[in-house]
């Protein structure tokens, strides 16, 4: 007789965005009437699983936090859609998004500014466990734990933030993070600001804790060779939309879109590459009048005159995805 065997469940990830747009209106004149958008996020699509971490990556203005601001809730989607552990953010109303917001949580890149000058470390970090209700015990050890955590001393708890190194002040950021046990944990920019080998430490408590949690990261940098050190896989961001994806290695090893190459120049990242974040020629135009055709195309040394006038759609070349007519014949 032959064997029944029942479909395996396939696990849906943790977080799914479909076409995801964030514009913000142009306000002008005395009546304040909209006079066009800035595209801040213009069509984003990605899939991130739980215990793996995303780099996204792109110049200064692409869209990177508006981005990570639409995930969290703090900016409303103009369109499409992000899903988050099966529930569609989108639809949610507001108590029930202050609810999610437990599971997605957010690390900046300046900590002094992110976190209160007039509460003591034992605050900030319990903050978000009182809010929800979920302290047992004494706030006390609630807080010792959670510096544990993060590889700092109890003694820190009646200290205040400014007492502190940066990346000191990054470990209370993240110890705060992970008070509401959360999915995933935005991370933008979140090492940007730190010396070179504070940096790695950092990112080795992300690392650390990532496995210790099954935490699932969302990595924004503008800084590739930041990115290739965490991420399992990256997004190259470009003027609002992602123009190349793929394992990360690949990327760094075999970059396809001539933006990514770009990116890649002299300093030294792992796996061999060079990378450096400002190597890409001039300025990017702006996000509220993207150029037809390819948005990279005034600025592309490899264009055509198909790039000119026709959007390139994403395209499956060497298990990267990457939007860029020079693949469309292939
Ligand atoms: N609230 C807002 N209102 C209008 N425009 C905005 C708003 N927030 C961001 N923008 C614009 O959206 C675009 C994307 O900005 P965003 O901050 O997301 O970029 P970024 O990639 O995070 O840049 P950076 O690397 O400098 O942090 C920029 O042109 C920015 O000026
Ligand atoms: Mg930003």
């Amino acid at each position: 007789m032959p064997e029944t065997r029942k479909p395996t469940p396939v696990k849906a990830p943790l977080l799914e965005v479909r076409d995801l747009k964030t514009w913000f209106p142009i306000k002008r004149g005395l009546f304040s009437i909209t006079d066009g958008y800035v595209r801040a996020v213009d069509g984003i699509s990605f899939v991130l699983d739980r215990n793996e971490t995303l780099g996204l990556v792109g110049e200064s203005g692409c869209g990177k936090t508006t981005l990570g601001r639409t995930l969290l809730g703090l900016e409303q989607a103009t369109a499409g859609d992000i899903v988050f552990d099966g529930v569609s953010i989108p639809t949610l109303g507001r108590r029930q998004m202050n609810r999610l917001r437990r599971h997605i949580q957010v690390v900046f890149q300046d900590p002094l500014s992110s976190l209160n000058p007039r509460m003591n470390v034992m605050d900030i970090v319990t903050e978000g466990l009182v809010q929800f209700g979920m302290v047992e015990g004494s706030k006390q050890e609630h807080a010792a734990r959670l510096l544990g955590e993060v590889g700092m001393n109890r003694d820190a708890i009646y200290r205040w933030p400014h007492e502190f190194s940066g990346g000191q002040r990054q470990r209370i950021s993240i110890a705060r993070a992970l008070s509401l046990k959360p999915d995933l944990i935005i991370c933008d920019e979140a090492v940007s600001a730190l010396d070179v080998s504070v940096q790695a430490q950092v990112i080795n408590l992300f690392l650390k804790l990532q496995k210790d949690h099954r935490l699932s990261y969302l990595f924004i940098s503008h800084d590739l060779s930041v990115v290739s050190n965490i991420a399992d896989r990256v997004a190259v961001m470009y003027l609002g939309q992602i123009v190349e994806f793929g394992n990360t290695a690949d990327i760094v090893r075999n970059p396809l879109h001539p933006y990514t190459r770009a990116l890649i120049a002299a300093v030294p990242v792992a796996g061999g590459k060079h990378i450096a974040s400002d190597a890409v020629r001039g300025e990017p135009p702006s996000p509220a009048s993207p150029p037809e055709g390819c948005r990279f195309h005034p600025r592309c040394p490899e264009v055509m005159p198909v790039c000119r006038h026709t959007a390139p759609n994403v395209m499956e070349k060497d298990g990267h995805q990457v939007m860029c007519h020079l693949y469309s014949q292939a």
